[in-house]
C-alpha cells in the first residue's frame, strides 16, 4: 500500500507541475471558446453580470498594509428605500467574489442578500485573479508575492478590508459572513487583532475552516499533502502558484463543462470526487459557469498551510520546522491562535456530508466560543461544495443566517 500511495502522491505532483507551465504551452482558451460558442455571461465580470439582471454594483480595490491590491465589490437592489448595516461575505480557497454569482439571480447569495435590503460588500483575498496585483512587486516575477498563507489573510487581508467599508459607508460596525476560508481567516484577525472585534457586529461562518483535524477527503488531502513534502522541491522548478485562472486545468473545466447537453454530470461527478454528491442541489447552469473561475489561484505555501492543519487538527501559525520558527516566532512551536477573541455573536453553519470542513471540526469549535450558535443544514448531503452553488440556499440556508443578522446584526 505505502508504494501506491506515494505513486499517486508524486502523479498528484507532476500534474500540479504541468498546471504551472500548461498556459504557455496551450493556446486552449483562444482556441476552444469561439468553437463552443462560450455564452458571453461566462466571460463577463461581477459588474456586467448583476447589472444585466438589473442589480447596482460597484468595483472597488482596497489595499493591504503589506501593499496587495484587492478587488472588492458591492451589490445593491435599488429598490430598497433604506439600507440595513453593511454586510462583508468573503469566500473559500481557490474562490473569488465572482463564485457567489454563479448560483444565479433566483438562488445566489448575493442577490438574497440584497433583495433583503443589506449594502453587501465582496472580498477577494490575495493570491486569487482579483487580488493578483501589488503596489510593488510582480506576482509573474517577484517570488516574494507568494510567499504567503491564509495566516497574512486574517493579519492584513481582512483589516485592510473591514476598515475600507466602514469608511466608504461611514458606519461603526459591519456584519461578516465567511465561507470555508473565510470563516478561518476572521477567526486568526480576532485573535491577532482583538480591536477589529469592536468593528463587527456579528459573526456567520459558513462551514467555517478554523480546525481541519477530521477532513475526510482524501483528494483534498493528497493534494495538500504533496505540495506540503515536496514544498522545496517546487520552489526549486519556481513553482509558487497553482489553481489559478488560465491554468490547463481551468481552461479545460471551463471549456468541457461550460457546454451544453450532459457534460454537466461529469462536471458535478468531478466535484463530488473531491466532496460529496448532493442529488438536484447543484442545477445544470450552475455547474456550466463555475469553473469559468474554478479554481480561482492560490500560492503553493497556503495548501501547505492547509495540509498542516489537517495533519496537525490544531488552529496554529504556520509550522516552519524547530530552528526557523525560533527565528520567526522565538519559539520551537509556531503559536496557537487565541479563540477567545471570537466572542461576537456567531452562528456557525455545517453540513453533515461536508468531506472538507467535517461537522466535527465545527462542532468543537462551536463549544470553544462564547456566543455561538450551531445551525446543521436539515439536508443529509449538505456539502462544502453546497454551500456557493446550490439551489436549496433560499430555503436552507439564508433563512437562518438572515434571523441571526436581525437579531445580532445591528447591536
Ligand atoms: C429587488 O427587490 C424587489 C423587492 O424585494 C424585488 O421585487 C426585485 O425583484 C429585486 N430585484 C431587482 C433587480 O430589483
Ligand atoms: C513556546 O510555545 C509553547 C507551546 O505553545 C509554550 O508552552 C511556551 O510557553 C512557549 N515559550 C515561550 C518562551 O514563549
Amino acid at each position: 500500500m505505502p508504494s501506491v500511495l506515494t505513486g499517486v502522491k508524486v502523479a498528484l505532483f507532476l500534474v500540479s507541475v504541468l498546471f504551472r507551465y500548461s498556459t504557455s504551452l496551450l493556446p486552449l482558451p483562444h482556441v476552444i471558446n469561439p468553437i463552443l460558442e462560450l455564452p458571453n455571461e461566462y466571460q463577463s465580470n461581477f459588474v456586467d453580470i448583476t447589472q444585466k439582471y438589473g442589480y447596482y454594483a460597484e468595483e472597488h480595490t482596497v489595499t493591504t498594509e503589506d501593499g496587495y491590491l484587492l478587488t472588492l465589490h458591492r451589490l445593491r437592489n435599488t429598490t430598497c428605500q433604506w439600507l440595513s448595516r453593511p454586510a462583508l461575505l468573503m469566500h473559500g480557497l481557490l474562490l473569488s467574489s465572482d463564485t457567489w454569482l454563479d448560483s444565479g439571480p433566483r438562488d445566489g447569495l448575493p442577490y438574497l442578500f440584497a433583495d433583503t435590503c443589506y449594502d453587501l460588500w465582496l472580498g477577494n483575498f490575495r493570491g486569487n485573479y482579483l487580488g493578483r496585483q501589488h503596489v510593488r512587486l510582480n506576482p509573474d516575477t517577484d517570488v516574494e508575492f507568494w510567499d504567503f498563507s491564509y495566516d497574512d489573510m486574517g493579519l492584513y487581508d481582512l483589516p485592510a478590508i473591514i476598515d475600507y467599508v466602514l469608511q466608504e459607508t461611514g458606519d461603526q460596525k459591519l456584519n461578516y459572513i465567511g465561507y470555508s476560508q473565510g470563516g478561518g481567516t476572521f477567526a486568526i484577525m480576532c485573535s491577532e487583532r482583538p480591536e477589529y472585534r469592536l468593528k463587527v457586529s456579528s459573526f456567520v461562518g459558513l462551514a467555517p475552516a478554523i480546525t481541519m483535524k477530521y477532513t475526510r477527503s482524501l483528494v483534498y488531502r493528497y493534494f495538500a499533502g504533496t505540495l506540503a513534502r515536496f514544498w522545496k522541491e517546487t520552489k526549486t522548478l519556481g513553482i509558487y502558484e497553482v489553481l489559478y485562472k488560465g491554468s490547463l486545468i481551468q481552461r479545460g473545466t471551463e471549456a468541457i463543462c461550460g457546454a451544453p447537453g450532459k457534460i454537466h454530470k461529469l462536471c458535478l461527478g468531478a466535484l463530488s470526487f473531491i466532496d460529496d454528491y448532493d442529488p438536484g442541489s447543484i442545477e445544470p447552469d450552475t455547474v456550466r459557469s463555475m469553473y469559468t473561475h474554478l479554481p480561482a489561484g492560490t500560492s503553493v505555501k497556503n495548501f501547505v498551510k492547509y495540509s498542516q492543519a489537517m495533519e496537525q487538527g490544531t488552529f496554529q501559525k504556520f509550522d516552519y520546522g524547530k530552528s526557523r520558527n525560533l527565528i520567526v516566532y522565538g519559539n520551537e512551536t509556531a503559536p496557537f491562535y487565541d479563540l477567545s477573541y471570537l466572542d461576537m455573536p456567531s452562528l456557525l453553519v455545517t453540513g453533515k456530508s461536508d468531506n472538507i470542513v467535517d461537522i466535527r471540526d465545527v462542532t468543537l469549535v462551536h463549544k470553544q466560543l462564547k456566543k455561538s450558535h450551531l445551525f446543521v443544514v436539515k439536508n443529509e448531503k449538505w456539502n462544502h461544495f453546497d454551500v456557493p452553488y446550490s439551489s436549496f440556499t433560499p430555503e436552507l440556508v439564508f433563512p437562518a443566517v438572515h434571523r441571526h443578522l436581525q437579531r445580532h446584526g445591528t447591536q
